[in-house]
């Protein structure tokens, strides 16, 4: 039987960089790759979760977690939708593109010249924000902020504008923390307490820390 403070608790994360197609060959992301989600869904397990990972990226477990791979955001926006009735905690450590092509072109899209090729962009829907907004009061919502500057005001502007119940800034202006990078800084905002900043430590640390704050909150 499991033990950990989140015995018997349904955990749903979020992890990766959301990939937007342009055409059968080519795709819109960015530099996430998914270690700090992994790294919250290995934490989790530890504290006796049952966790729910919806991914872009596979990176390799050896903790109990069912993963889910999507590529697009409106493909984890889906996933995320169906796993979210059932789940008791959802966090989003995705970096989700906010935007998608207006359009997905059937064939590859070819050189149009010296004037180049104009993009025209489309808003995604924003899955944190939704979940934060239709939550129950026994469901916990955690999103994270990044952010070149400004770290903490953004961020808690993002926790009340997304309705989240705590939210993780980190600085993703230094290449040696935020994407990518086995280390981050983070800090953590709630409505109610005072922002918490954790030295810089390795995703799996701050993975740890996090889920003990969050099991002071379930
Ligand atoms: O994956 P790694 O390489 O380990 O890097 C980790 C990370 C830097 C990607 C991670 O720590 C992080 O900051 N994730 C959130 C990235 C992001 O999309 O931040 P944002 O400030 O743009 O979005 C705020 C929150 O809303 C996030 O929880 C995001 O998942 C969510 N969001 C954003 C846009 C959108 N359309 N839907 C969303 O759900």
């Amino acid at each position: 039987a499991k033990t950990g403070q989140l015995r018997g608790k349904k955990v749903v994360i979020t992890a990766g960089g959301t990939r937007e197609a342009l055409d059968p060959v080519r795709y819109l992301t960015n530099k996430s790759s998914g270690k700090m989600g992994y790294a919250l869904a290995q934490a989790a397990a530890e504290n006796g979760a049952e966790v729910t990972l919806i991914t872009t990226t596979d990176r390799p477990t050896n903790y109990g977690v069912t993963k889910i791979f999507v590529a697009s955001t409106q493909d984890m926006y889906e996933a995320v939708m169906a796993a979210f009735p059932t789940a008791d905690i959802f966090i989003g450590a995705a970096a989700v593109s906010d935007f998608k092509p207006a359009t997905l072109a059937q064939d590859k899209i070819k050189k149009q010249g010296d004037g180049g090729v104009t993009l025209h962009l489309v808003q995604n829907p924003d899955i944190l924000k939704t979940v934060g907004h239709q939550k129950a009061p026994h469901q916990l919502v955690v999103g994270f902020a990044a952010e070149t500057n400004e770290v903490i005001a953004y961020g808690q502007d993002k926790l009340k504008k997304k309705q989240a119940d705590m939210l993780i800034a980190n600085d993703v202006s230094s290449p040696s923390i935020g994407f990518s990078s086995d280390d981050n800084v983070i800090t953590i905002l709630t409505p109610d307490q005072p922002a918490e900043t954790l030295p810089q430590a390795d995703k799996l640390t701050l993975a740890r820390e996090i889920m003990q704050r969050i099991s002071t909150l379930k």
